[in-house]
C-alpha cells in the first residue's frame, strides 16, 4: 500500500479556499474518483487529482479507539467483505482490511486511511471532509477530533467540513471557528425550512445540496445570500456545465475526468 506516497495536486496557482466562491467552478472527486477506483482510498484520491480535479470529498467515522477512519458506510462489509461496525471497532482491525480488491484486482491492498493521512497525502488539494454519525451518536467527539486533525495538518484553509448532522457541525464550529463548513442536505420533508434554520444557527460558508435541488433560481438565491454552493453528486457533463454557468462553487462527482473535460469545453470522454 502506498500510504507513504505523496499526491501532488495539479498546479493551480494558489489553491482556492475550500467552501468559498471563486472565479470558477471547482471539481471535487466524490470519495475520490470513485467511479473508477475504490472509494475513499489513496488510489481514488490520487486518480482524481491526476485527472485534474481540484480536490476530493471524503467521509469520516470515528472508530472505537479514537482514530478517524476515511470510509463511507457505518460497517465495512460492502468495501471489505467482513462486516466490522466502524464505531465499535479498534483501528488495528480496520486497518488490516483490504478495501481495494472489491473494485478490481489491481486495487488489492488499499487500506482504510486516517483523516490525517489523507490530508497529508494531498498537500495541494481542496478536501471536503464529511463527518458521519449514526443519529448524532458521538458527534461532538468526532467533530473535535476532526478539528484537531485538520489543525495538525495545517489544512484549515483548504478544507470544508460538511455533515447532515447538525450536532457534528455545531461541535465542529466550536472547536474550529475559522474552518469553513458546508450544510449538507437532500430532499427530505421540510428541507427548505431546515436549510433556512441551519443557515441561521450554524452559519455555514457553503450549502451542499443534492443535485436534484440545485435549480437555477435556487443557485441564484443562495449565492445572493453569500453562500458558496457545492452540488453533489453530479456525473452528467451537461449538468456540470449547467451548474457552472449558474454559479455553483463546486461540483462533487464520481467521474472527475468527465467533469474537468466538460468545464474545459473539450470533447467529453465516453462512459465506460
Ligand atoms: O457530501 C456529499 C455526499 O457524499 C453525501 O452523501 O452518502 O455520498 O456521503 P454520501
Ligand atoms: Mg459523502
Amino acid at each position: 500500500m502506498a500510504v507513504e506516497g505523496r499526491i501532488v495536486a495539479p498546479p493551480l496557482g494558489r489553491h482556492p479556499p475550500a467552501g468559498a466562491r471563486h472565479g470558477r467552478t471547482l471539481v471535487l472527486g466524490h470519495r475520490g474518483a470513485s467511479g473508477e477506483a475504490p472509494e475513499n482510498t489513496l488510489a481514488a484520491f490520487r486518480l482524481a487529482l491526476a485527472q485534474g480535479a481540484d480536490g476530493v470529498e471524503l467521509d469520516v467515522w470515528r472508530c472505537a479507539t479514537g482514530e478517524l477512519a476515511v470510509i463511507h458506510d457505518e460497517d465495512t462489509r460492502r468495501v471489505a467483505g467482513p462486516a466490522l461496525r466502524v464505531p465499535d471497532s479498534p483501528w488495528r482491525d480496520l486497518r488490516q482490511l483490504d478495501v481495494g480488491a472489491w473494485k478490481g484486482a489491481r486495487f488489492a491492498g488499499e487500506r482504510i486511511l486516517r483523516l490525517e493521512e489523507a490530508l497529508e497525502a494531498m498537500p495541494g488539494a481542496v478536501v471536503n471532509v464529511e463527518l458521519k454519525t449514526r443519529r448524532g451518536e458521538g458527534a461532538s467527539t468526532l467533530a473535535r477530533a476532526a478539528a484537531e486533525a485538520i489543525r495538525a495538518a495545517r489544512a484549515g484553509e483548504r478544507v470544508v467540513v460538511s455533515s447532515f448532522d447538525w450536532r457534528a457541525l455545531r461541535a465542529f464550529r466550536a472547536a474550529a471557528p475559522s474552518v469553513r463548513m458546508g450544510l449538507l442536505f437532500d430532499r427530505k420533508p421540510a428541507w427548505r425550512l431546515r436549510v433556512a434554520l441551519g443557515v441561521r444557527l450554524l452559519r455555514p460558508a457553503a450549502l451542499h445540496p443534492d443535485r436534484t435541488l440545485a435549480s437555477e433560481s435556487r443557485l441564484r438565491a443562495w449565492a445572493a445570500r453569500g453562500l458558496a454552493v457545492n452540488v453533489w453528486t453530479v456525473d452528467d457533463p451537461a449538468e456540470v456545465r449547467r451548474l457552472a454557468s449558474q454559479g455553483a462553487a463546486a461540483v462533487i462527482t464520481n467521474w472527475p475526468a468527465r467533469a474537468v473535460e466538460a468545464l474545459r469545453g473539450s470533447p467529453i470522454p465516453a462512459r465506460g
